[in-house]
């Protein structure tokens, strides 16, 4: 499997439209993802509004709007690429976006924490070591979107498994509260929410 720097660096051509810079194969997919994302972190932990949100792999900010509707209090948008940061600084002036990397640098607090496509092209002990480095800093609900129930013989099956299980077991060990949607059209994903 390619490195996640690797993937998003060999799509920053400008010609490109903004969602496939970002990996998404639709615009339309990537709003669905937002909105079946955020239904499951209401339905898992209650509702948005008022919580402070960290948007960890935040892309161009393209959630911050729907965090808006959604009545959110502080957002916080992350990633360790300047150039989606640029973009996003441009899309929502004033909003707070800062670079960092959430497998070393500290990743801020939050009430909330959504992580929208940012496990992708991980190794399986990456996406578990970014998920409790998370959690460790999410006061009430974490939601993520994972690759799901890969089919045996692509070649990223045995890693995709190994996540998936490191996942599961994540999932058991900290949520007392917990959902899962894998029925939402997008075929092995799977979007995740745990709440204390
Ligand atoms: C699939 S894109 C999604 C962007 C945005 N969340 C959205 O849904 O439009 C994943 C983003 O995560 C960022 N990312 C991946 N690994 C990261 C890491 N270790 N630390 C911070 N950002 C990361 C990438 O740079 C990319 O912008």
């Amino acid at each position: 499997m390619q490195s996640p720097e690797a993937f998003y660096r060999g799509r920053l051509d400008p010609e490109y439209p903004p969602h496939v810079r970002l990996g998404w194969l639709s615009a339309e997919g990537q709003q669905t993802n937002f909105r079946v994302l955020l239904d499951l972190a209401e339905q898992v932990g209650g509702p948005l509004r008022g919580l402070s949100v960290h948007d960890a792999g935040c892309g161009h900010g393209d959630l911050y709007p729907h965090l808006l509707a959604r009545g959110v209090g502080p957002y916080i948008g992350t990633d360790f690429m300047a150039e989606p940061l640029v973009v996003a600084r441009e899309q929502h002036p004033g909003v707070t976006f800062q670079r960092l990397d959430l497998l070393t640098d500290t990743p801020p607090t939050a009430d909330v924490t959504l992580v929208c496509g940012t496990l992708a092209y991980h190794t399986p002990e990456n996406v578990e070591k970014m998920l409790e480095r998370l959690w460790r800093v999410t006061t009430h609900t974490l939601a993520f979107i994972a690759w799901w129930d890969f089919p045996r013989g692509r070649p990223d099956t045995a890693a995709v498994r190994d996540t998936q299980h490191r996942i599961e077991q994540f999932v058991r060990r900290h949520g007392s509260r917990r959902g899962r949607n894998t029925a939402y059209g997008v075929p092995n994903e799977a979007m995740l929410a745990i709440a204390r």
